[in-house]
């Protein structure tokens, strides 16, 4: 397969500029800026197929669509840099590795939607992440890919590199928003969408860094040679991080629609120690776990994965064997989003507390009879029912760990201890 997100991670000094454009960096801009329409951009965008690889998976050019062509205010593009979901490391390897795609890619974004001023948010513990992606923005503004009146065009572009704060809820994009307008990282109600209502009330597209990535490949190769890859609804490839017990943890780049079971068996080598699989999760730690006899025939797509009943989320592979205690996974996924609630919403800010200690009580042979259905009835009742995402992303997780290994903790509860590490 022929690599393109990780086209230029493994060449020396792959972060520089010269090594970026003695690849064919920044030709996709050129070939844009020396003639191209915003609009037809955005069309030859929406051919390729490409969604959004942030987690939600929606349609890159439809959104890009979404922004008012004629706003009175200004527009802006953010490139979301904060990742945070555990298990998730893929956007840190193109920042480090490959900047000038990323920026490339915003520069891309906003000329497509017409904006002046873009910037990148990125996670605040990436320190050196932002300053590889401030050297490499220095430089492509030095070279005339930024700034005012590039390569003679009329069009002028401001990007700015924004350091978050390290809170995980900074990157569900409203999050985002209010993080980079000052105030805390509050995510707000939708709709109405950033598309319309972003940046300081102004249109705005918000983007991950992989999505962004990916454009000037495409724009260089063309929408149809994209959308020849993957499946029939999930075009291209898609970056995975796999972690956990794995002989060879990582980034991959796969074509959509990939077998899992071959990723994990022949590319990932396998688990090792010669001991059985007994789950993954395949779409960063938000997403439902799947039993280790739930794989077969399962492939690495958007619908795939969803009729198997879990999602590609961010694409956060993480593999657990035998030897680990669902009991405790569980506790410890609740317990990452009872730290990163922001507290607005009750179902979310109660909810996720509630679920962490009982989890943690059955853990430590105090679970009572009704634990379980008592936390079923908790995650139901946070699903659907809060301002942003994060609450769904807190509650699938704690309900598919209990279906999907209720003898593992009804044998907790019931010899009052942990039957598998113990
Ligand atoms: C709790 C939460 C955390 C999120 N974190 C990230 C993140 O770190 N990076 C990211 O790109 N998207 C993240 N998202 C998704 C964003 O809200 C948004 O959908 C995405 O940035 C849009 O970009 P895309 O269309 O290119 O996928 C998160 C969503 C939620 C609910
Ligand atoms: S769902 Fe949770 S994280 Fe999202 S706004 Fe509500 S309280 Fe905050």
């Amino acid at each position: 397969m022929e690599k393109i997100l990780l086209r230029n991670t493994d060449v020396k000094d792959s972060h520089t500029l010269a090594v970026y454009k003695s690849r064919g960096g920044y030709r996709a801009w050129e070939k844009v800026v020396g003639g191209i329409f915003p609009e037809q951009l955005i069309e030859e965008i929406k051919a390729s197929g490409l969604r959004g690889r942030g987690g939600a998976g929606f349609p890159t050019g439809m959104k890009w669509g979404f922004v008012p062509k004629d706003s009175p205010k200004p527009k802006y593009v953010i490139c979301n840099a904060d990742e945070s979901e555990p298990g998730t490391f893929k956007d840190r390897l193109l920042i480090e590795r490959d900047p000038h795609a990323v920026i490339e890619g915003t520069i891309l974004a906003a000329y497509a939607i017409r904006s002046h001023t873009a910037f990148i948010y990125i996670r605040g513990e990436l320190a050196f992440g932002a300053k590889v992606l401030q050297r490499a923005i220095d430089e492509a503004a030095q070279a005339g890919y930024l700034g005012k009146n590039i390569l003679g065009s009329g069009y002028g572009l401001d990007l700015i590199l924004h350091r978050g704060a390290g809170a995980y809820i900074c990157g569900e994009e409203t999050g985002l928003l209010s993080s980079l307008e000052g105030g805390r990282g509050w995510p707000k109600v939708k709709p109405p969408f950033p598309a319309t209502h972003g940046l300081f009330g102004c249109p705005t597209v918000v983007n991950n860094v992989e999505t962004l990535a990916a454009l000037p490949w495409i724009v260089d190769h063309g929408a149809a040679k994209y959308a020849a890859i993957g499946t029939e609804k999930s075009k291209g490839t898609k970056l995975f991080s796999v972690s956990g017990h794995i002989r060879k943890p990582g980034v991959y780049e796969l074509e959509m629609g990939y077998p899992l079971r071959q990723f994990l068996e022949v590319d990932c080598g396998g688990v090792p120690n010669g001991r059985r699989l007994k789950g993954v999760i395949p779409g960063g730690v938000s997403m439902p776990v799947l039993r280790g006899d739930e794989i077969e025939g399962v492939r690495m797509d958007y619908e795939s994965l969803q009729a198997a009943g879990t999602l590609l989320g961010s694409g956060g592979v993480v593999v657990m064997d035998e030897s680990t205690c669902m009991v405790k996974a569980a506790w410890n996924v609740a317990r990452f989003y009872a730290h990163e609630s922001c507290g607005q919403c009750t179902p979310c800010r109660e909810g996720c507390h509630w679920m962490e200690k009982i989890f943690w009580r059955i853990e430590n042979g105090q679970g009572q009879p009704g634990d379980l259905d008592l936390i079923l009835s908790i995650s139901g009742n946070i699903t659907g029912n809060t301002i942003c995402p994060f609450g769904d992303a807190a509650a699938w997780p704690a309900a598919a760990f209990i279906k999907k290994y209720r003898d593992e903790f009804e044998a907790h509860i019931a010899q009052k201890k942990c039957v598998v590490s113990a």
